[in-house]
């Protein structure tokens, strides 16, 4: 099956000229590293440093404390995908909360055990958690995180210290000399995390502003499913954590940008709110060469990962998908072969296909209702070895709990 692709896009004819902006922040892309994964190296180093066993990161945002991500070594399977980083709540800055008191007062705060504050404490141990889940928090590390300028980014905890044994004990000396240190990185870090996920949001408004489908909260969730499907896939495959860590970061920010190619199709046929007739799916179909031309220089890794997926993520594992090998992408007469089948499309594309329909199929469209998760699974079930990867799918069944709460935390 062969497909001629004849239309052109004047790129010129779109409003504030988007695709000079789009260009010029894929220039920025060579440095980019996405907030959660910030998150969990800063965790990580901290956890290493004082041998905690657990800790968590919240984020300042509209003047309270989001939830940003958590360890947890007793409660959390090691290296597993995991829905907990995508829980979704909020503490204010005041003196109740251990957290909220160090948001508040700038002070970092040590615990030798929280079940014992010391008299007279301002604020409260919180045991919530601990009673929902059976974890003992004893030892509690709380500090602020300021950029070096000052600015209060967050806060992290760090819970349950460990002595050379592994033994239950207060927070060493040393821990606390260094964590300070450790905290003004964190903070610029994470920064730079924040508005790396930003400005990739920015991207994706500029090029879908005028479709009304797709949302900030779409482009998260896609880019949070593929991440996780991928997570997942790699641990079946026994692909070693810095490869996976890596990678699960770039495909979480190319993933976000997989409808990028959007901003070259007309309003009229990107607003249609019915069925589009044959000849408006064929001009549809140019989104995914749009967006493979978009990052055609391929200068990072993260461009690589964006083009691919841009390009395949409407590839189908048994063939028949669009738009099939191109043998020139810049030009403007595209003929495009055969469509790709199984491994031809790269692995990135065919978790975006997946993570793309799945959220296609639950959400409002301005051509369908939302279906039920029961009839989108049992599709997706089917189409495995079809549409999708089998392993590709495999792997989403066995994380439907983090896909369940990643769409709880990323809502309209
Ligand atoms: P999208 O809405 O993000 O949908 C992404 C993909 O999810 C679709 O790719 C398709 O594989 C799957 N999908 C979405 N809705 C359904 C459904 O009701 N049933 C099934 N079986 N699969 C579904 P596809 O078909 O290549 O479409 C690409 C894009 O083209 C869509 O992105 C959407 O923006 C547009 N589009 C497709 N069909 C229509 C239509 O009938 N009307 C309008 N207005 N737009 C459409
Ligand atoms: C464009 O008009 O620039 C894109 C859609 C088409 O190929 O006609
Ligand atoms: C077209 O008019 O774009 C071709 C129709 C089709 O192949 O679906
Ligand atoms: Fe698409
Ligand atoms: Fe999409």
């Amino acid at each position: 099956m062969s497909f001629r692709y004849t239309h052109q896009a004047d790129y010129s004819r779109f409003p504030g000229n988007d695709i000079a902006l789009i260009m010029k922040r894929i220039e920025e892309f060579n440095t980019l590293q996405d907030i959660d994964t910030i998150l969990d190296k800063i965790l990580d180093e901290a956890r290493h440093l004082t041998k905690a066993d657990a800790g968590s990161i919240f984020i300042v945002e509209d003047g309270g404390l989001r939830f940003g991500y958590v360890h947890n070594d007793t409660l959390f399977k090691k290296d597993a995908a995991n829905e907990e980083i995508y829980v979704d709540f909020s503490v204010p800055i005041d003196h109740h909360s251990i957290v909220g008191y160090v948001a508040a007062t700038g002070d970092t705060v040590v615990i030798d055990d929280a079940y014992r504050l010391p008299e007279g404490s301002p604020f409260t141990f919180n045991s919530e958690y601990d009673q929902k889940s059976g974890y003992k928090t004893r030892s509690i590390l709380a500090v602020p995180l300021h950029t070096f300028h000052g600015r209060l980014v967050g806060v992290m905890q760090l819970i349950n210290a460990k002595d050379d044994s592994g033994g239950m004990a207060p927070f060493s000396k040393k821990a606390l000399d260094i964590i300070p240190l450790l905290a003004n990185n964190a903070a610029v870090a994470i920064d730079r995390g924040i508005m790396n996920r930003e400005m990739i949001l920015r991207m994706v408004k500029m090029a879908e502003l005028r479709d009304p489908t797709e949302t900030g909260a779409h482009v998260q969730r896609v880019g949070a499913y593929s991440a996780e499907i991928y997570h997942q896939w790699a641990i079946r495959q026994g692909i070693d954590k810095q490869e996976r860590s890596r990678k699960k970061d770039i495909i979480r920010l190319a993933a976000m940008l997989h409808d990028v190619g959007k901003v070259g199709i007309p309003d009229q046929i990107l607003k249609k709110p019915d069925k589009l007739s044959d000849h408006e799916f064929n001009i549809m179909k140019w989104h995914t060469v749009y967006g493979g031309r978009l990052f055609i220089n391929q200068a990072s890794a993260l461009d690589r990962m964006s083009m691919q997926i841009a390009l395949n993520h409407h590839e189908k594992w048994g063939g028949g998908g669009y738009p099939g090998y191109i043998e020139d992408l810049m030009q403007s007469d595209v003929m495009a072969g055969n469509s790709k089948v199984r491994d031809q499309v790269p692995l990135g594309a065919r978790i975006v296909s997946l993570a793309d329909v799945f959220d296609a199929l639950t959400s409002r469209r301005s051509y369908k209702d939302p279906w039920t998760d029961e009839r989108a699974l049992s599709i997706i079930e089917s189409e495995a070895g079809r549409q999708f990867d089998p392993d590709v799918v495999e792997a989403f069944f066995q994380i439907l709990p983090v896909i369940r709460a990643i769409r709880s935390k990323y809502r309209e």
